[in-house]
């Protein structure tokens, strides 16, 4: 029997990886998807920082229970990362582009190269799927809020006022990746981080949930040529007219 309770409908929409939200209207969300290295972040926080919009990476929060269920010797028990994820709600909070856990500034941590494999590969379980996805939707709710991701606007937040798809080839984020990791002091190979980007988006894209994808109605941004700042007056350009109105 179908359930019109307005929760039933967001469980739905987490628990079965399709769209089932059937209600038109829009919530205040502005939806940036798209492989690694695209710009998201930097794009996200600066958009969030000029709206007033509250900013969450979701990729922290799969980064987080990769780092922690690795550090924890749990990354293969799938029972006790069903429990570290369960009420990890009560323990994890975004500040200022930040994510803390247990009260641990965790930013610099999970950015380290290492832990973005452990996120692609976590990120492929229906429990770690489900837990976070109802928490990203949750957090999301609060406030108007910036969700960058893989699934945001297909599957997280089918009705988000505004969904963007960021793009750009695998050698230009690749590039990109290389200057960010080497201007940390992490000594990197560019070749080899592209193999992990291609790798990345394949793990991404070909998982059988909620993989990597453009939303039918998000806007297709590539990146590959554009500055940041161009990137992001597109993006506003794109809010100020009423373009998104016309969308289904
Ligand atoms: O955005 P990021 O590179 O920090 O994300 C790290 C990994 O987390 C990414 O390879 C896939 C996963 N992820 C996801 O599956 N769904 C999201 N909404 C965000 C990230």
């Amino acid at each position: 029997m179908k359930n019109n309770d307005p929760k039933s409908k967001i469980q739905n929409i987490i628990n079965t990886n399709t769209i089932t939200n059937t209600n038109t209207k829009k919530v205040n969300v502005i939806a940036i998807d798209g492989p690694s290295g695209a710009g998201k972040s930097t794009v996200s926080k600066i958009l969030a920082n000029k709206l007033g919009y509250e900013y969450i990476s979701t990729g922290a929060m799969y980064r987080l229970v990769g780092l922690i269920s690795d550090e924890m010797g749990i990354f293969n028990n799938n029972e006790k990362v069903k429990e570290l994820c369960e009420n990890i709600g009560e323990k994890i909070f975004f500040k200022n582009g930040r994510i803390y856990y247990k009260g641990e500034d965790y930013t610099e941590k999970i950015y380290e190269n290492r832990v973005s494999m452990l996120a692609s590969e976590i990120s492929k379980r229906k429990v770690v799927r489900s837990y976070l996805g109802k928490l990203q939707r949750e957090i999301g709710l609060k406030q108007p809020s910036i969700l960058e991701g893989r699934d945001i606007g297909t599957v997280i937040f089918p009705d988000a006022k505004y969904k963007f798809f960021l793009d750009a080839s695998p050698e230009k984020r690749a590039e990109r990746r290389y200057k960010e990791l080497k201007e940390k002091g992490e000594n990197v190979d560019y070749e080899k981080i592209l193999e992990e980007i291609i790798k990345r988006d394949k793990n991404d894209s070909e998982r059988e949930l909620a993989p990597l994808k453009k939303a039918d109605d998000a806007i297709y941004i590539d990146t590959s040529e554009m500055t940041i700042d161009e990137v992001i007056d597109t993006i506003i350009d794109y809010i100020k007219s009423e373009k998104h109105k016309n969308r289904n």
